[in-house]
Order: structure tokens, then sequence, then C-alpha cells
């Protein structure tokens, strides 16, 4: 039997509303763990799961972050201010610290020092990485895209270093399993790895042209 519908006019919703659906549609989302360095020297670490890949050559990462009461994130204005911050990816253990790093905090209040998340600095900008995350990667920022009416602003950043966890990689690829990864579902839900299907490899066109498509 076919499933029915219920219709939402777009237009309709408020952007609340809006949200709540799409939050709840655009699932599962991976967490960028983001960290940035205040002008004070104080390491903010926050999750963001409006998260991307948007290019891979060069390799290039795309998240949007919205606004509180109308004012950047501490996280957006620190980006805005330094353009270099760390993308780092956490596994299941780190679900709590996840979580608890979304509480907000005043500026000068670091979330990684709070939830005991030791750093190590990195090797191409200030702004230092988490040390137990199985990957982090350094970005500078390429461009800010403003969306919408809510001043909510995409930031495209390019990454200059990977670190992987070292047994993490095989000949280049990551292994899933062994990463761990957790995504949002909508609120404070979460989920993580279920089954792993494997279907047959199709033959693909090469994805890379000089001076073409990505
Ligand atoms: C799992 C998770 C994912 C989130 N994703 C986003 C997001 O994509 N964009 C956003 O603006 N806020 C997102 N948030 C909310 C921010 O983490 C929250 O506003 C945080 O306080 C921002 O911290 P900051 O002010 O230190 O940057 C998310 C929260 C959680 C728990």
């Amino acid at each position: 039997m076919t499933p029915s519908h219920t219709t939402l006019a777009a237009d309709s919703l408020d952007p609340e509303a809006t949200y709540r659906l799409m939050s709840g549609i655009v699932v599962p989302r991976p967490i960028a763990w983001i960290t940035t360095l205040s002008a004070q020297g104080v390491v903010n670490l926050a999750p963001f799961s409006c998260f991307t890949f948007v290019s891979n050559k060069p390799p290039l990462l795309g998240v949007n972050i919205g606004r509180k009461a109308g004012r950047l994130k501490d996280t957006g204005a620190h980006i805005h201010e330094r353009g270099e911050y760390v993308v780092n990816i956490g596994h299941g253990g780190q679900l709590h610290a996840i979580h608890e790093s979304s509480a907000e905090h005043a500026p000068d209040v670091s979330e990684a020092e709070l939830l005991g998340l030791a750093t190590v600095p990195s090797g191409h900008i200030a702004v230092p990485r988490l040390a137990d995350a199985p990957v982090s990667m350094e970005c500078r920022l390429e461009r800010v895209i403003p969306f919408g009416l809510t001043g909510a602003e995409f930031f495209v950043g390019e990454v200059l270093a990977f670190h992987v966890r070292s047994d993490l990689l095989q000949a280049g690829k990551i292994d899933t399993r062994a990463l761990d990864p957790v995504c949002r579902i909508g609120g404070p839900n979460y989920a993580t790895l279920g089954e792993i299907i494997t279907l047959r490899g199709m033959a693909q066109t090469a994805k890379t042209v000089v001076g073409g498509g990505a």
C-alpha cells in the first residue's frame, strides 16, 4: 500500500519549526568537534553537526554555524578573528564529552579544560588539537558564506594537515569500525555505527580532472 504523506508548505513554518524538521530529516550527521583559540589564548571547544566535506583537492570542509540570540557563537567569532581552527572527530567513548562541550559558557572558559580533555599543539596553526581524538584536521579559513535570515554562516576551511590515530590507517583508508564514529540524529540524540553493509563495487569514472571538476 502506498504510504500517506503529510505535506508542509515551507513558508508556513517559522525558523524553529523548520530547524526541528530539517535536523530530523538530514540524518545521521557526523560531528565536527571544533577547537578554536580566543584572542586571550583560551581554547574553545564545541560540537557542530551541520558538517560535511566540500572538495578533495584542496581538501575543504564545510560547517554551518548559527548564532545565539543574534550574536556570533564563540567558535564563529574565533574563526573570523584568527582564520584558523581544528576539526576533531570524536569516538563513541567521547560521546558524553562531545555533548557536554555544547554547554554555553563565557568566552573565557575553556570547555576542553573544563572537561579534562588534553590538547596538543598543531603543526601549521596556533590552535591546538584534542590529544585523544582519533582524527584531527588543522584548517585554515577559505571563505565564509552567509545564508538565510537567521545569521547562519557556512565556514569553509582548507585542511592543512590530517592527524589520524595510526591504528586507523590502512593503505590510506580509514578503518571505520575502529574509528567508532558518532553522529547526531536530532536534539540530544545520537547514534553509533550499526551494521556495515558491503555491496559490489561500481565502476566509476576517475574523479580527478586536472583544472576541471573536484
Ligand atoms: C551534537 C551537537 C551538534 C551541534 N551542531 C551545531 C551546528 O551544526 N551548528 C550550530 O550553530 N550549533 C550546533 N550545535 C550547538 C553548539 O554546539 C552550541 O551552540 C555551543 O554552545 C557553541 O559553542 P561556542 O559558543 O563555544 O562556539 C550543536 C550541538 C550539539 C550538541
